[in-house]
């Protein structure tokens, strides 16, 4: 009788979930290297396994643990947890301690006296549970619909949380020749649609394929697996399924409304929006597309910058950290105003340690160099020479040369690079406002209709507009409609939404995001009796800035450079491949990669950029496709969202044009002098 049913069930579940995640291969053995890029040995551990206080993936550690990989077999299948496993979904692997030197070394660690300085994360081992880069196991696990802890039945333990943190999203992989290159504060070679996506199929398998469940209790359990202890489990897994099917359903349904994210991308904004006012508000009405993915930025020299992200929308540091924690699942009381408002496990002392090793304990100014995490260098790794001569006909072209009569075709927008002595100018740097002391770097923006890249991203935020009950505390402010002429094609004019129940009210997005951190930030800080003297140091000395629009339209802004060649693919949404056709016209990019390949972390050095296989397109002189596309992710730049227009070097008069058409010299020049710095 059982036996049938679980058949039955097997047969529907088959139809439903198909019958695997498909995965690149694993990634060929090669010798490891982290850059050296300021950190210790200890700091850097610290820093990818620190927690945020968050539960990501919405399940405890010890069920993680004991999840197998969602191989449709009768017989026992590796454990999901297994580091060579999460590899194949791009996240880096990591030892468990530094103490094991020939271990360490294997990871990519090396001994040298920088990598060796004390500090005071030194001695201590901060992957005890052997997970990737960006793997945190935190406090105690709270079921999210309860808020209770929950137990771990008969054994008098509860459960822990396991979440993401900034180094799983901000740490790159190139790999060349022999060797795989680490970059603390790169971009990421995630996917964490893959990861999501094999971790329902594997709970749903541990639930219906004979044998799969008690292998899991038993290593859930260990001594304690009884029968009663057994069956206890097994309830708190199917209730936790149904609540997780439900979830898993909108969130497909969001997807299925906007765009794949892929590897090396996430819809950042729209998924923090989508957590903190739909799933912890519990207001399935805020649910929002997932309709402009961002390729996972570099954060080096990051703390600096007047303010941040891709559409220059948010300027403290500790509102963007802890939004981001938020984002991936930190508990904030957002939906019950019986019990204290914005009350929350967020452990705001770390994330204000995370941004100190970040930006290091000096201003720029005073030190005439930037500290904290600097940006890989070329010349120190194992990648081919440089160039000198090119190097410096790009610096000519980059920052202009009067003694030649050049004008500068990057340095206007980007500024000078951050290692140069131009770049502590007075002109460069920005007082934030009232009441803040400190200088910043003021990058410059453009507006999406003359950068003609994407509009996704910047309009998204404009547009998007939330409802908050009025326990929340939200100033109410709207961003007015564009004119027809501001207004990019694929990013039109919603229509007038719905009008607030009664008690609510319906306002921007972005605004209310930045009440809501900030009033949970706030609510930390009074429970933990925080002085104002105190209050500033952990908001960096910056005040709570959001704006989604910049003199009256949504805009981007240009970085500086520095390290921008281990940060394959290009422009916010990761549209351009490599560097050479980010310095090309629409009709080269279109021709050689309109829809492209990615997930290899094989670098091109010449062109700069991951190998991709192009569907239909030509590729580059001597550029060799990747062999298959097993598990990759196909980006289809004619998709809104995906658009690969604007920053373009041509001579036709086009949306988006910034420069004139580039010669093969010029652009490998430029390319050079991008390497160099
Ligand atoms: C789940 C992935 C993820 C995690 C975890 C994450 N970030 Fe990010 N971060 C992103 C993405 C994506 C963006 C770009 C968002 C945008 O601009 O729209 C971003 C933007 C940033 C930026 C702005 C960069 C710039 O130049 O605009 C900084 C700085 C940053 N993150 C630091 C951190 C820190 C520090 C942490 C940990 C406390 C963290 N991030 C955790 C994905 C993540
Ligand atoms: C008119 C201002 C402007 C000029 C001139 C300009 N850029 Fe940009 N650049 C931008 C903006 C704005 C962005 C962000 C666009 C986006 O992501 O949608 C950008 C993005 C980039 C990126 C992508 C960074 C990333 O995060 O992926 C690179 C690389 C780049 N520019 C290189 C250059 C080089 C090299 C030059 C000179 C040959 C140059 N730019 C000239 C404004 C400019």
């Amino acid at each position: 009788m059982i036996r049938s049913r679980h058949l039955f069930s097997l047969l529907i579940f088959g139809t439903l979930a198909g019958c695997t995640v498909e995965l690149p291969n694993p990634p060929a053995q090669r010798e490891n290297h982290w850059a050296d890029q300021g950190w210790s040995n200890a700091e850097r551990q610290w820093y990818h396994h620190a927690s945020q206080g968050t539960n990501t993936f919405g399940l405890p550690y010890e069920w993680f643990k004991a999840l197998e990989q969602p191989e449709l077999s009768l017989s026992e299948a590796g454990l999901f947890s297994d580091q060579n496993y999460l590899s194949r979904m791009g996240f880096i692997p990591s030892p468990v301690s530094l103490d094991d030197k020939a271990q360490a070394t294997q990871y990519g660690y090396r001994d040298n006296t920088e990598y060796s300085k004390s500090s005071p994360y030194a001695g201590k081992s901060y992957n005890k549970v052997g997970l990737p880069v960006g793997f945190a196991v935190g406090d105690e696990w709270l079921d999210p619909a309860s808020g209770q802890r929950w137990h771990l039945p008969g054994t008098g333990k509860n459960a822990h949380s396991l979440g993401l943190t900034c180094a799983a999203c901000h740490t790159g992989q190139l790999e060349y020749g022999n060797h795989r290159i680490l970059i603390d504060g790169g971009q990421a070679m995630i996917s964490l649609d893959k990861i999501r996506e094999a971790l329902k199929i594997s709970l749903a398998y541990t639930k219906f394929l004979p044998g799969r469940f008690d292998r899991f209790a038993k290593r859930v359990l260990g001594d304690a697996d009884t029968p009663q202890n057994r069956s206890l489990l097994k309830g708190q897994f199917d209730s936790f399924l149904d609540a997780a099917k439900e979830e898993g359903d909108l969130e497909a349904e969001m997807v299925k409304q906007g765009v794949t994210e892929g590897f090396t991308r996430l819809d950042a904004l729209n998924r923090i929006g989508n957590e903190v006012f739909a799933n912890q508000m519990k207001i399935k009405g805020n649910m929002h597309p997932i309709a402009g993915p961002v390729s996972f930025p570099f954060i080096w020299n990051a703390p600096w910058f007047d303010w941040v992200q891709y559409n220059s929308s948010i300027q403290q540091p500790m509102v963007r950290n802890a939004g981001e924690a938020m984002g991936v699942k930190a508990m904030v009381n957002l939906s019950e105003p019986q019990k204290p408002i914005f009350s929350s496990n967020l452990p705001l002392q770390t994330l204000h340690e995370m941004e100190i090793l970040l930006a290091g304990s000096k201003h720029p100014l005073e030190a005439k160099q930037f500290g904290g995490l600097r940006s890989p260098e070329w010349k120190t790794l194992p990648l081919p020479p440089l160039n000198e001569a090119l190097v410096a006909k790009g610096r000519d072209l980059y920052l202009g040369n009067p003694d030649k009569g050049q004008k500068p075709l990057c340095a206007g927008c980007h500024l000078p690079p951050i290692n140069s002595i131009e770049i502590f100018d007075a002109s460069h740097w920005r007082e934030p406002g009232p009441g803040f002391s400190e200088k910043y770097l003021a990058l410059k923006t453009v507006s999406v209709k003359d950068i003609g890249t994407d509009c996704k991203t910047a309009f998204g935020m404009a547009h998007r507009t939330v409802d908050t009950p009025d326990y929340i505390h939200n100033s109410g402010a709207l961003v007015p409609p564009f004119t027809p002429q501001q207004t990019p094609e694929d990013c039109p004019q919603p229509l007038s939404g719905a009008t607030p129940a009664s008690g609510h009210k319906i306002t921007n997005f972005g605004v209310a995001l930045g009440e809501v951190v900030y009033s949970t930030i706030e609510t930390w800080y009074d429970v933990h009796n925080k002085t104002d003297a105190e209050r500033l140091v952990l908001d960096s000395n910056r005040p709570n800035g959001i704006r989604a629009v910049i003199d009256g339209v949504p805009a981007y802004k240009a970085r500086p450079l520095n390290g921008v060649w281990s940060t394959p693919p290009y422009l916010h949404n990761g549209s351009v491949p490599n560097l050479y056709l980010l310095l090309s016209t629409q009709a080269e990019r279109d021709a050689e990669a309109s829809k492209f390949y990615l997930g290899s972390r094989e670098f091109d050095p010449k062109y700069v950029g991951f190998k991709y296989r192009a569907e239909g397109g030509s590729h580059l002189p001597g550029q060799e496709p990747l062999p298959n596309t097993q598990g990759l992710f196909l980006l289809d730049t004619g998709l809104p969202g995906n658009r690969n227009t604007g920053h373009l070097f041509t001579n036709d008069s086009v949306a988006g044009r910034i420069g004139p058409k580039l010669s093969d010299d010029e652009r490998f020049a430029i390319i050079e002098f991008l390497k160099s710095l």
